[in-house]
């Protein structure tokens, strides 16, 4: 490392001499630097006040010289200030810049180091625009559909207890309809009362509960949400999804609203064309109950696409999209609605799936991996 020298003789040719070694050490120290904090170092070195190259020099060559050669020595030292100066902060940009660019890791704000070389004729830094997730962009546009014919939207835990995810939803304790909803149970609840205990919501079902208890009827409103169930991951499968609830409690409300709501919502989402079909089913806290199919809005309803089959209506031309039906009375007794003055249906679906299907996606980890490749396609 370079040692700044006491000079012994003050003629021209020695002074050039020690300027040029000086010099020389000066640019292969500037041309080391790699990082930020390799350049401060090398700024201090020759710049600090105490005791950097440019006082030393300012000590040993001007102040020591006699007076006949203080007009050179000074000449040759300011110049040499000049110069230090000059590659420090040359070396500053490009050590920021490009050099230490290598080091910089991804978030590193290098904004604050730059600003005092700012050069306004580059371009500028390109922050890439963030995308809706298709799922969320999915549920915003189901939504959307029914804040249309004028529902709103309510929200409730995903942590919840046993008596809105199933007694309140007409759940009997130990009725074999909760062996159909996988449930992850939260640990060591057991010195609760069975029906505070709490669990993963499987459904956004108790939504319908918790909004009932708060409001009287008329009620027209949609829950979008996350549910668990204890489902392994595999390519349809996933142990948290989306689903996205409905419910419409009034006087008069038959199962004739119930289908013109819900085909109306169908064509909104997948195309005026596309048909509805009921067929019974059952589900706890509806009665009747039914499951709701559209047509396949892939090959038309044709079952085959060109000579294939065609998968995702597994060549039916239909293709099962809900649970729906009209509220069991049973449940309005759970909220204090009188069950001969109202009546509704209530319908619940997987935001998920409707994804899946609208966007010809063969496998649902992908929505949940994080891979951006497959998520910015989406944007
Ligand atoms: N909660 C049901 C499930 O996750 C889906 C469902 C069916 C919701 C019928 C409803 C309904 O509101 O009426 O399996």
């Amino acid at each position: 490392m370079y040692t700044v020298p006491k000079l012994k003789s003050y003629t021209a040719a020695a002074l050039d001499k020690a300027v040029e070694k000086l010099r020389a050490a000066l640019d292969e120290e500037a041309k080391a630097i790699r990082t930020e904090a390799e350049w401060k170092t090398f700024r201090d070195r020759w710049m600090a006040r105490k005791s950097g190259v440019l006082t030393q020099i300012n000590d040993l060559w001007l102040k020591a010289a006699p007076k006949d050669a203080k007009r050179d020595v000074g000449q040759r030292v300011n110049e040499i200030k000049a110069k230090v100066t000059e590659v420090v902060e040359e070396r500053q940009v490009k050590g920021i810049g490009l050099a230490a660019a290598d080091s910089l890791e991804f978030g590193d704000s290098v904004t604050a180091q730059v600003i005092p070389h700012l050069d306004i004729t580059l371009p500028g830094i390109r922050r890439p625009l963030g995308a809706e997730h298709p799922v969320i962009k999915t549920m915003h546009e189901i939504v959307s559909v029914f804040r249309n014919l004028g529902y709103s939207v309510e929200e409730g835990p995903v942590i919840e207890t046993d008596y809105y995810n199933f007694e309140a939803l007409n759940f009997p304790p130990n009725h074999p309809a909760r062996d159909t909803q996988d449930t992850l149970f939260i640990a060591r609840q057991e010195s609760k009362p069975p029906r505070e205990r709490l669990l993963l919501r499987t459904h956004t079902s108790p939504v319908q509960i918790r909004t009932m208890e708060k409001m009287k009827p008329p009620i027209r409103i949609v829950i979008p949400g996350v549910v668990h169930r204890n489902d392994p991951p595999d390519a349809s499968h996933s142990p948290m999804f989306h689903q996205i609830e409905g419910l419409a409690v009034d006087t008069n409300i038959t199962f004739c609203d119930l289908k013109g709501t819900l085909d109306h919502a169908m064509k909104a989402l997948f195309g005026s064309s596309v048909k509805t079909s009921f067929r019974p089913s059952f589900f706890p806290f509806t009665e009747p109950s039914a499951e709701m199919l559209v047509s396949c809005f892939i090959c038309g309803g044709s079952g085959k696409r060109g000579s294939e089959p065609c998968r995702p209506c597994k060549q039916t031309g239909w293709i099962e999209i809900l649970g729906c039906g009209m509220v069991d009375p049973n449940v309005y007794g759970f909220v204090d609605y009188d069950p001969k003055k109202v009546s509704g249906f209530a319908f619940g679906m997987g935001a998920d799936r409707i994804a899946i299907l609208k966007y010809g996606v063969d496998d649902i980890q992908l929505f949940f991996n994080g891979d951006v490749r497959f998520l910015e396609q989406f944007g």
